[in-house]
């Protein structure tokens, strides 16, 4: 099938790429020159496991192209809406003008029966406005939410757990929802739930998603205060709740919190929309989870300030990782990156280093100092940090040579990914959260 991806971004890029893998012919529009320009190179934007293999094969099957020109999206079947929605600058509600301005684009290519199909991320109610502007051009308006995960985007766009499609009610909708299933069929064959509900539902589907496990993380980092002042262990607490199918282990890792482009932004643009519609007390415990999940960082300044005999200043830290989460180069809303800065505005002697993540960071908190080089880092450090669990840390760190660097063997451990028992047999004063 022939279609149109707009907003070659995270979401549209991985989306277009993905959408020509399982043999679709995929055209990818996106107003920034430079971007497009990239992707005909061949070249990924940004670091995602199996995102180059399926460009290059992409490009070179000839099956996906990338233009700047809507006028290319014109005989498509599908037009996918995946432009960001970012966090508004005064406030926390979702700003729509990258979506609207691309409905604005497209509409003079839309012909009778070509679906627009919006994945961006948006406020409950969004979807009824847009399909009121898309109406007059024979064009039918779904919402096909999407829920891939970074670091696993290739796979959860190839393999999803399930896919979502709100569509207007009556013949159309059904007939548009039908086209979707032939869109992901490979899915569909595969058993892949499918469900077909009206468009607030799959809007509220993704939210609601996001804010669960929103939740659920900043539930157990809420156990790890309590932890903090009883001796308990939110480990083996997690561990022994997680046995409960009902509540599942999964999303239950205390830590330093959570951060990336959408579980910090969609909870605060869910509970602006609830404001607007007079709901806002049934979501005004998502104000606890962003409160709960903010303290996090906090917290590891205060045990770096402990561990270092009250006051940071002067004193060389390693801060190991910048990216949000392992797997990814990302560092919108990093916890990482901004325990990092928190420490070097108390005056420490910041280093941070990470295996993928140096230079996104650098462009974000260029006042700190970073290093490629893990060896590098620790060296002569009279504290080590770490914020972000890739496994060149997790397992590949050897508390005995990483000992041998440093000054100091002090580690906080703010992703509870460390074994502790190896790092105390090796000398190390180990600090975890949430951990006696
Ligand atoms: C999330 C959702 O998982 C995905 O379904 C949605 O489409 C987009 O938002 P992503 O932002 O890629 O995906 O990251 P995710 O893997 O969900 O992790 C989010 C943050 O939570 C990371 O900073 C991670 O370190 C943190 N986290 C995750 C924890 O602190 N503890 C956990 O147990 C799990």
């Amino acid at each position: 099938m022939r279609m149109t991806v707009v907003g070659c971004g995270y979401l549209g890029a991985v989306h277009a790429a993905a959408m020509a893998s399982i043999g679709h012919e995929v055209v990818g529009i996106d107003v920034d020159e430079r971007k497009i320009e990239e992707l005909r190179q061949g070249r990924a934007p940004f670091f995602e496991p199996g995102l180059q293999e399926i460009l290059t094969a992409g490009l070179e099957s000839g099956r996906l192209s990338f233009s700047t020109d809507f006028a290319a999206a014109a005989g498509s079947r599908v037009h996918f809406i995946a432009v960001g929605t970012p966090q508004s600058a005064d406030g926390g509600a979702a700003d729509l003008r990258y979506v609207n301005a691309a409905i604005e684009a497209l509409l003079p290519h839309l012909a009778e029966g070509d679906i627009v199909a919006g994945k961006s991320t948006v406020p409950v109610g969004t979807a009824a406005g847009l399909a009121e502007i898309v109406a007059p051009s024979g064009a039918v308006l779904v919402w096909n939410p999407e829920f891939l995960r970074e670091g696993w985007a290739v796979e959860d766009t190839i393999h999803p757990d399930r896919l979502v499609v709100g569509v207007p009610a009556g013949e159309a909708g059904e007939a548009a929802a039908d086209v979707l299933r032939e869109v992901f069929r490979p899915a569909v064959e595969n058993d892949t739930p499918f469900i077909v509900t009206d468009y607030a539902t799959a809007e509220l589907v993704k939210v609601a998603a996001n804010a669960f496990l929103a939740t659920k993380i900043s539930f157990i980092n809420a156990m790890a205060e309590i932890a903090e002042v009883t001796g308990a262990d939110v480990v083996q607490l997690a561990d022994a709740i997680g046995h409960d199918a009902r509540i599942g282990r999964r999303f239950l890792g205390a830590g330093i919190g959570f951060g990336g482009g959408c579980l910090p932004k969609d909870i605060r643009a869910f509970s602006a929309r609830a404001e607007e519609l007079g709901r806002g007390e049934s979501v005004a415990f998502l104000r606890e989870v962003d409160a709960i999940n903010l303290r996090r960082r906090d917290r590891v300044v205060e045990l770096a300030a402990e561990a270092l005999g009250g006051d940071p200043a002067g004193k060389r830290i390693a801060v190991l990782g910048a990216s949000f989460k392992p797997h990814s180069d990302d560092v919108r809303d990093s916890p990482a990156l901004d325990i990092a800065a928190k420490l070097h505005e108390a005056g420490a002697d910041v280093v941070v280093t990470d295996p993928q993540a140096i230079e996104n960071a650098r462009r974000v908190r260029p006042e700190l100092s970073y290093s490629e080089s893990l060896d590098e880092t620790l060296a002569d450090a009279s504290l080590v940090i770490v914020v972000t669990e890739w496994d060149e840390y997790r397992r590949e760190l050897d508390p005995e040579r990483a000992g041998g660097l440093v000054q100091g063997r002090t580690v906080i451990d703010g992703r509870n990914c460390l074994d502790p028992a190896r790092w105390r047999a090796a000398g190390w004063t180990y600090t975890g959260m949430g951990r006696p």
